[in-house]
């Protein structure tokens, strides 16, 4: 088969349904239609717009200083946009270039599509930044895209405003575009770096409600490009979704006009998590991390060393907690905890969490 199952999405489908404590999800607490009091009942079950609603690109572009509905494409997630926007930029005999770790279809679509691919590998000893003269020494002749993903799924890490020019910089010099991914980039801890669409035409913001609006259900994402890339997206999603779901759209344009209302809630909840998953890790003895600078996950590892898979595999057993093995994401010794959901529900799970480590060290 080309297209292969990716672990991660496996690990999900298999036992993210079957716990009772969730530690491991990538973004805030799931809302529900009741919690956001927007009213669907004429909503016209439609086929919409290509490229998405043109109300919804515009409250969208508002955000991209140098930007207007003209280059924004609505897709179902940013999945779909990052599949497009690789399937578009690299050739069959190009290169692209995809920060690692990260969710995994931003290199598994390019291995999937035979595509020539290098990793920018981020290390522990580097707090998990990108180093921006390893990726110089990276780039190729042929490389086309070069993607990161900042604040960063699975570790945290954030990238500076200084390494995302510098980054830029390099993808004009080589020819190539840079596409980042900014899901969680409302999420940090400190003031953001600009959105890289508002910095260059070969830079291409990708973003999602699913994390930071805790909105996955309404498959909902975005790219902010130049007017081709954002043709490219369209010509790609004709033969694949056609559009976006009509409910998704008006959930999403309600959510995003009211942003600063509901934005500060939900920071104000993770933050809150956070200090919890923080005291936590300081009361424990088994695990070591690089403390994530944003979003609502971060990787921590065993400091005995090995792989986690026991680790994570007796959680959702015994324990019915569900936290992500890094060898799912291609980062063994780690697993992914996420604290952007229920505040009780984490500190219970972290309670199990500690029983189960008890157990594999004894
Ligand atoms: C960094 C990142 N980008 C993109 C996605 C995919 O998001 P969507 O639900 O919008 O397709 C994920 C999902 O986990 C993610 O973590």
């Amino acid at each position: 088969m080309t297209f292969e199952r990716m672990p991660l999405e496996i690990w999900f489908d298999d036992h993210q349904f079957e716990v009772d404590y969730d530690i491991g999800e990538s973004g805030t607490k799931f809302l529900t239609v009741k919690e956001l009091e927007i009213d669907l009942n004429e909503v016209e079950l439609r086929y919409g717009y290509h490229l998405g609603h043109p109300s919804l690109r515009k409250e969208i572009a508002k955000q991209y200083k140098g930007n207007s509905l003209d280059n924004v494409a609505v897709t179902t997630g940013a999945s779909e946009a990052n599949f497009a926007i690789i399937a578009h930029l690299v050739g069959p005999k190009d290169n692209i270039i995809v920060e690692h770790p990260t969710y995994p279809s931003l290199y598994q679509v390019a291995r999937s599509l035979r595509r020539n691919l290098t990793l920018l590998k981020l290390d522990w000893n580097d707090g998990f930044r990108p180093r921006m003269d390893k990726l110089r020494k990276l780039v190729k002749p042929n490389t086309k895209l070069i993607t990161l993903t900042h604040p960063n799924n699975p570790t945290g890490s954030v990238i500076s405003k200084d390494e995302l020019k510098e980054a830029i910089e390099i993808a004009e010099e080589a020819g190539a575009h840079l596409m980042v991914d900014e899901t969680y980039r409302d999420l940090m801890f400190d003031p953001p770096p600009p959105l890289a669409a508002s910095l260059s035409p070969i830079a291409i913001s990708l973003t999602s409600m699913s994390k930071t609006w805790g909105l996955p259900g309404i498959r909902i994402g975005w790219a902010v490009a130049d007017r081709p890339i954002v043709e490219a997206i369209r010509a790609v999603r004709e033969q694949v979704t056609i559009c976006n779901s009509s409910l998704g759209e008006v959930i999403a344009k309600e959510v995003l006009h009211k942003r600063h209302e509901i934005l500060p809630v939900i920071r104000k909840a993770v933050l809150s998590n956070y200090k919890v998953v923080e005291e936590w890790m300081g009361s424990q003895d088994w695990l070591e991390w690089v403390e994530p600078k944003s979003g609502v996950v971060c990787a921590p590892r065993l400091k005995r060393g090995g792989s986690t898979d026991e680790l994570c595999e007796l959680l959702v057993k015994k324990y019915r907690t569900f936290t992500v093995p890094g060898s799912r994401m291609e980062l063994d010794g780690h697993f992914r905890l996420g604290f952007g959901g229920e505040h009780e529900e984490l500190i219970m799970g972290l309670e199990q969490l500690r029983k189960a480590l008890i157990e594999i060290h004894s």
